[in-house]
């Protein structure tokens, strides 16, 4: 399938998404949004992936919700059609793991659409921000909740607040990025580690990505407790028969998926 803003690629297990819409410093248009999901619905419904990178260009990962899509639209507009709702939040849907490599700019909507992927590989010249006040707007797909579980409410609350932007290094200090990869090795790296999560169990991966998200959602004790649920179901597997006969006749583990 071919896309009109999105580049897909699919190998060794991982699909590669590629934000294409240089000419607007991949702004998350209503189109734009719209092929993600689509791609994203592909992706998961294929077997043969088992984790997805999404990345955009150096300059930009993507600087934002389209500010000029939403110029001229009021509330009754974006409260009718559900703005952002539907296709916005798809990736914070995906039940596989997804990689963002982030060079450039991620703000707003970019920074938002980063923080739903389960993690976040930076390039050095990374700088993320919510600047969505500097417009008269609030963040919108759910930067004011995400960016404060991540960095903590007092740098969430001044970024918010103000637009200031964070650079790689201090987005790393922060937790808001796992790792930086200096020089241009950014997505060979971001594939790197996507191609070593797809070779392990897919049902496995989802269940880990399942409930270090659940974390989140509930108290410790609930969250202890749907954990040890997933790590009893994981002895339903084959792959876990695989994975500790490899260990003991120390050999590689071949995971099959079931
Ligand atoms: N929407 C639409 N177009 C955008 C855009 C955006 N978010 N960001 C950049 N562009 C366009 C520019 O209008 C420009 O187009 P033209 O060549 O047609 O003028 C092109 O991309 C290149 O941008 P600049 O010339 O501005 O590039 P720069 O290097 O001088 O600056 C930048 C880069 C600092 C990222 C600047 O483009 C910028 O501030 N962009 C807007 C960032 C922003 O406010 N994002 C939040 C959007 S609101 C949001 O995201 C809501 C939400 O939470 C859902």
């Amino acid at each position: 399938m071919t896309y009109e803003n999105i580049i897909v690629e699919r190998r060794d297990g991982v699909g590669l998404i590629t934000l294409n819409r240089p000419e607007a410093l991949n702004a998350l248009s209503c189109p734009l949004l719209r092929d993600l999901a689509q791609a994203l619905d592909d992706l998961e419904s294929d077997n043969q992936i088992g984790a997805i990178v999404l990345t955009g260009s150096e300059k930009a990962f993507a600087a934002g919700a389209d500010i000029k899509e939403m110029q001229e639209q009021t509330w009754p507009d974006l409260y009718v059609a559900n703005y952002m709702t539907v296709d916005g939040d798809r990736m914070s849907r995906s039940r596989k793991p997804v990689i963002a490599a982030v060079s450039g700019y991620a703000l707003g909507g970019g920074c938002e659409l980063a923080m739903m992927c389960d993690f976040i590989l930076a390039s050095e010249s990374a700088k993320f921000g919510q600047p969505e006040v500097t417009l008269g707007i609030t963040p919108g797909l759910g930067g004011s909740q995400r960016l404060t579980r991540f960095v903590g409410k007092s740098k969430a609350m001044e970024m918010c607040l103000t637009g200031r932007m964070m650079d790689a290094e201090e987005a790393e200090r922060t937790g808001l990025v796992s790792r930086i990869i200096p020089g241009d090795g950014l997505v060979d790296e971001a594939m790197k580690t996507a191609t070593k999560i797809a070779a392990m169990s897919t049902p496995v991966t989802m269940m880990i990505k399942e409930a270090v998200n659940r974390s989140y959602e509930v108290t410790l004790s609930e969250g202890v407790r749907f954990e040890r649920v997933m790590f009893q179901a994981a002895f339903g597997t084959e792959d876990q028969s695989e994975g500790m006969a490899a260990f003991v006749e120390k050999r590689k583990p071949v995971f099959k998926n079931r």
